[in-house]
């Protein structure tokens, strides 16, 4: 272990911490190094904060962690006020900073996409937000919290944002473009892989949260079929490996009705040529998004991680997207742990996807960069896997590399060696993510964190029943 680079981390961690009138109730994301910082960077992201509140609670530290679990509910009332007739009391916003107003007193203004760069809608952040609630609840034996009125208002008025019926067919959730940690257009709007293992893992959470409130098993009953016929929607349709890849090669196509087995009609001619040669035999993933006549095949880690970390996928399949790391870790982990989604596009496709997006230029950022945030979901779902060999592997690469380069936020290049040419320094969630890491290697113990989210909800469809869209429904209607 390098005691100076984790040092060098609890400091930036601490400095980053945001406070409140008086009171910690969160991080920035990034602290300023002299060099360009993009202006809400000086932000509490609702996504960034995680890694922090898995550091804050392995050491004990809770109350930060319900500070902002409170104070990112309170900023609700904002989002009211930006649409005038209050119509979504539940989204959450992306993130948010303390201003001084001119009365001298601080006040806090939250960003739900109206501000961020291309108005983008955050909607992982109140799947984030009752993950969170989840893990911080279990870990802390605080279960008080989660009968709080207004935390049980929120729960609700999640779930019934997500679950209210719309024009889908599918268990999956559609969403637009840059709506999760990759906050730009990159191709991943409709069912982003992402945003489906949270929106699995916030039913999950919630069912539990709300398991004492009688006046809502009708809204349990349908979160926890939701759940089922997602998971098996993920690992049925979603799921990826070379014998699968077979069957679409020789897919049927136009089928009409309910005995189509290619039944979201994808053509074969769609397959990728670059993923016949890179999937290993023995490995699997899931893709990373799926829609009517279309198979998104690019591997995204952070989806993939949180279906193993979140149970979605078998301990079987989680041992086969080790295998993927292991037969390809050039690709996927390279000079810097991780890769963000292998591989890059470009040329037409790059134009086409980002509207020509400078900073997603083919392997940085978004597109093929390398992220070391994504260390402690990397090194989580390895140990997770009975992988602890890989995820010590991963660790040693980060070690000396990113605290002498001042926890960069991204790395750019084939196999991540180059420190991203537009990144940050000093990014809070780089360093958070090494030292979890570092955490979860010492004291596989930690993993119990997760245990919140990685209960399977109870009933729920067989695995045939999500072949058919119809019966996959969430009203159970055709
Ligand atoms: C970038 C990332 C986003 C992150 C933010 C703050 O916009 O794409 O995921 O939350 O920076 O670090």
């Amino acid at each position: 272990m390098n005691s100076e680079a984790i040092e060098s981390a609890y400091a930036l961690l601490e400095e980053s911490i945001m406070t409140f009138r008086g009171e910690p109730v969160g991080t920035v994301a990034a602290i300023a190094s002299g060099d360009v910082a993009a202006e809400n960077y000086h932000d509490c992201f609702v996504r960034d904060f995680v890694p922090s509140a898995l550091v804050f609670l392995a050491d004990g530290r809770y109350d930060i962690v319900r500070n902002f679990l409170h104070t990112v509910l309170q900023l609700r009332s904002q989002h009211q006020r930006i649409h005038g007739h209050g119509l979504e009391p539940a989204v959450l916003p992306a993130s948010f900073r303390v201003t001084r107003g001119k009365d001298g007193r601080e006040h806090i203004r939250a960003d739900f996409g109206d501000h961020a760069i291309g108005r983008v809608a955050p909607v992982d952040a109140m799947l984030w937000w009752v993950v969170l609630l989840g893990i911080y609840c279990r870990h802390s034996g605080d279960r008080e919290i989660a009968a709080e009125p207004e935390i049980q208002r929120a729960l609700r008025g999640v779930l019934e944002l997500m679950l209210r019926e719309g024009f889908e067919v599918f268990p999956t959730m559609l969403v637009p473009d840059g709506s999760f940690m990759i906050d730009r257009r990159m191709g991943v709007y409709g069912h982003p892989l992402e945003i489906q293992a949270l929106f699995y893992g916030m039913l999950v959470s919630a069912v539990d949260l709300l398991r004492d409130t009688p006046e809502v098993h009708e809204l349990i009953a349908l979160a926890e079929k939701r759940a089922n016929m997602l998971r098996n929607y993920l690992q049925l349709f979603y799921w990826l490996d070379m014998e699968r890849l077979n069957e679409i090669h020789r897919y049927r196509t136009e089928e009409f009705g309910s005995s189509s087995v290619n039944m979201l009609n994808i053509y074969p001619e769609s397959i990728p040529e670059w993923v016949i040669d890179w999937l290993p035999h023995r490995g699997g993933y899931l893709v990373g998004n799926l829609g009517p006549g279309r198979m998104d095949f690019r591997f995204f880690a952070l989806g993939n991680l949180l279906a193993i970390l979140f149970g979605i996928t078998s301990h079987h399949e989680s041992q086969r997207i080790m295998h993927l790391y292991q037969d390809r870790w050039d690709d996927l982990i390279g000079n810097m742990p991780a890769k963000l989604v292998f591989p890059a596009v470009s040329g037409k496709e790059w134009i086409f996807m980002t509207g020509s997006d400078p900073k997603n230029v083919p392997w940085s950022y978004h597109n093929g960069g390398n992220w070391p945030t994504l260390l402690w979901a990397f090194v989580a779902a390895a140990m997770k896997s009975g992988r602890g060999d890989l995820a010590q592997l991963a660790t040693d690469v980060a070690d000396h590399a990113l605290p002498e380069a001042k926890w960069p936020e991204y790395y750019d290049g084939r196999r991540g060696n180059l420190i991203g040419r537009r990144a940050h320094l000093n990014q809070v969630w780089s360093a958070t993510g090494y030292l979890f890491a570092h955490k979860l290697l010492e004291n596989e113990g930690l993993l119990d964190l997760f245990a919140a989210v990685d209960s399977p909800p109870r009933g729920g469809a067989r695995q045939g029943d999500a072949r058919n869209p119809s019966s996959a429904r969430p009203d159970g209607r055709g």
